[in-house]
């Protein structure tokens, strides 16, 4: 049976929401990534809270668009990742603006790189614009594809 992980970084709750929205499906285990300051302008990014996936099969990563990247956090908790072989990745962003290409789209490509590199795998993508009439279209379906 695959074990799957939801490891998520949220700053205001929306990343969050639509991870516990994936939970309402499937009881998948919900790691916080969390780092010492939540100020997106901090220069440099400490970690406090670095959830482990190495029993984990498929990950199921969430991250706010910050500046049409992901998060530093999301960033350097990818970063510091070990190698992915035999591992599988869903990615999903949230951002504010209702097109995927006003960070969504960046911020996907950049979290497909580092896991490329790391010899990960990455099956879905996911974008959710908050201020889209499309949004509970965008949560619903990324509920329906990122599954084990
Ligand atoms: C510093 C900062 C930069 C942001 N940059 C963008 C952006 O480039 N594009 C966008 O659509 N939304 C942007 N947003 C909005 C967030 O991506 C959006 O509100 C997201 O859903 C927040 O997720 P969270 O509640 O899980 O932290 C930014 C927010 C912050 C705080």
């Amino acid at each position: 049976m695959t074990k799957t992980a939801l490891v998520i970084y949220s700053k205001t709750g929306h990343t969050l929401e639509v991870a516990k929205r994936i939970q309402l499906k499937k009881e998948f285990d919900l790691l916080m990534i969390e780092a010492t300051s939540d100020d997106p302008n901090q220069p440099f990014v400490e970690l406090i809270e670095i959830p482990d996936i190495i029993d984990y099969d498929h990950v199921i990563l969430g991250s706010p668009v910050h500046g049409f990247r992901i998060s530093k956090i999301m960033n350097a908790y990818l970063t510091q990742l070990p190698d992915l072989k035999g591992k599988t990745f869903d990615l999903f962003v949230t951002q504010f603006f209702p097109f995927a290409w006003m960070g969504a789209n960046q911020s996907i490509k950049q979290m497909q790189k580092i896991i490329k590199q790391k010899n990960g795998t990455v099956r879905q993508v996911g974008r959710v614009s908050w201020r889209s009439r499309k949004k509970e279209i965008q949560i619903l379906n990324i509920v329906k594809t990122m599954q084990d």
